[in-house]
């Protein structure tokens, strides 16, 4: 997010570098079930971000010291494959697929129903096959789905999408370009069915107005999301439908 380049995002018709106007996201795919050893399991593809989640759970929680009396402990981890980037990732835990994980954790415990696990945990691996700016949101998409296909109560499934600020136009979902060379990035999820935000992050700079402006188009876009998840779920529960008659 440097805010400075030569090329130019956004064109004088207000057309984007991969020919999107400003209020349109990039093509989304979802499917749910995907891994057979899994618990639950979802695809994402959010242009050309690919994102696998997979969940097991719940189980005993392990270490035990995590374990809570009280309620399941929702344990994300979020890693971005070493060819997933242009140029070769590191592989393995850095900071941020610490805090990555940690926002993503803290998203789903607002909608998991965590109290009806004592002592639990609910694993969740998200795993970035191709990155381009958006995987946190991809991540937590994907995340939702996995949950609800592994059968785990939820009071709703939360979709997540980016909006942000490059050339000086508020932008939904930015592509690499624009979130490398943008002044401002905001990811966000949503519960859908009562537009509680759990999650927001911002980096970079915006006015109030603005701000405001790129929470709208995200809200807008995380309900489209979320219709894309059910769609995926109920292709899901129709197939298993068939298999099993
Ligand atoms: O992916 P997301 O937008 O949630 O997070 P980010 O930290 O803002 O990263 C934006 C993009 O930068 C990623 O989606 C990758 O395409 C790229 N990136 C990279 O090339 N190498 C990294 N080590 C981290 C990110």
């Amino acid at each position: 997010m440097s805010g400075h380049t030569d090329m130019v995002l956004v064109d004088e018709n207000g057309m984007r570098i991969d020919g999107r106007t400003a209020e349109e996201h990039r093509p989304i795919k979802i499917e749910a079930g995907v891994l057979h050893n899994a618990d639950g399991s979802a695809y994402v593809e959010i242009g050309k971000n690919k994102v696998l989640a997979a969940v097991y759970g719940p189980r005993e929680c392990h270490p035990r010291h995590l374990q809570n009396p009280q309620k399941a402990i929702v344990q994300v981890k979020y890693n971005m494959e070493a060819y997933s980037v242009s140029d070769r990732k590191r592989p393995g835990t850095d900071r941020r697929s610490i805090e990555i994980s940690k926002i993503t954790a803290e998203a789903l415990e607002k909608v998991v129903l965590t109290e009806l696990y004592p002592r639990a945990s609910i694993d969740v691996y998200i795993e970035i096959l191709q990155a381009n700016a958006g995987t946190r949101c991809a991540g937590l998409t994907a995340a939702s789905v996995a949950l609800a296909d592994a059968g785990i109560p939820m009071r709703d499934i939360v979709p997540a999408i980016a909006a942000g600020k490059a050339d000086g136009n508020v932008l939904l979902d930015l592509n690499k370009e624009e979130d490398n060379y943008g002044q401002a990035d905001v990811p966000i999820a949503i519960v859908p069915s009562t537009d509680e935000i759990v999650l927001l992050q911002m980096d970079g700079n915006m006015t109030r107005a603005e701000f405001d402006h790129a929470i709208e188009l995200a809200v807008n876009a995380c309900h489209e999301v979320h219709d894309l998840q059910v769609d995926a779920l109920k292709r899901r529960y129709s197939k298993n439908q068939e298999a099993s008659q």
